[in-house]
């Protein structure tokens, strides 16, 4: 299993904050933002991380990072020059996952279940982590059917269809290069997510699981400060780095 944060985008809700580094390097109480989805896949037992970013912020990563080393684990950096869209992350890390499996975390999702027997037990197929929200209309939501069984994946849709969002860390087998290569951009001019779950939806392989601790997107300023006090009250016996 290998692993990928996807840490780019220019975060401009975040202004000013952002604009002299990376949303994901802000702080979340005592350690920065990435520290808490590097903390999930090395708990996993990933050792070797991709961590794709924006190219002006590369230095600040490179700086805080490095080699991996200090965690026992090996990061590879990829530039991603724009946000075009997080199922992109598969495209630019084709060489990187070669023929493995993948578990991509987006680097403000926050999670406060140790979803390691999750990750390790993968074995084929796709699968996704949901949540119950108040604010479906800000994720992807995932509709179930009367037997819990998934059975439609939207983009922030403009009609209701459910209140459980589709959180930020995902599990794919390799295919997922060529199905992300195949998806064509939305409205708003991004190759989604959502439709890489809806390409093994369809063929009966996609796997949807329950997120029972708190989850939180840190992308706004409310976001981050719910963030804050999960760190400081929740996970800070639980975080190995
Ligand atoms: C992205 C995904 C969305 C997912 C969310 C989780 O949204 O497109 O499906 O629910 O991350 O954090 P974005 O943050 O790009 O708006």
């Amino acid at each position: 299993m290998r692993g990928i944060i996807l840490s780019g985008g220019s975060a401009t809700r975040l202004r000013p904050c952002t604009k002299v580094t990376s949303k994901q390097l802000l702080p979340i109480y005592n350690r920065p933002m990435i520290y808490y989805p590097l903390n999930t896949l090395i708990k996993a037992g990933i050792k070797e991380i991709l961590i794709i970013i924006a190219p002006e912020r590369a230095g600040d990563y490179l700086n805080l990072l490095g080699s991996g080393k200090e965690f026992g684990v090996r990061f590879t950096y990829e530039i991603q020059d724009k946000p075009r869209g997080l199922a992109e992350a598969f495209i630019i890390g084709e060489n990187f996952i070669d023929d493995d499996n993948v578990c991509m975390i987006l680097g403000d999702n926050i999670f406060e279940d140790d979803l390691s027997a999750e990750i390790k037990n993968f074995k084929s197929g796709g699968k996704v982590f949901a949540k119950k929200v108040n604010d479906p209309e800000r994720f992807g939501v995932v509709k179930f059917d009367a037997n819990g069984k998934a059975e439609q994946i939207a983009e922030k849709p403009k009609k209701w269809i459910s209140d459980y969002a589709v959180t930020g860390l995902y599990i794919y087998d390799f295919r997922v290069i060529e199905a992300a290569k195949n998806v064509k951009p939305s409205e708003r001019g991004e190759i989604e997510i959502t439709d890489l779950h809806n390409w093994y939806l369809e063929k009966g392989e996609l796997e949807v699981a329950q997120v029972n601790g708190e989850w939180i997107d840190a992308g706004t300023f409310d976001s981050l400060l719910e963030a804050q006090i999960l760190a400081k009250e929740k996970l800070q016996d639980k975080l190995i780095i």
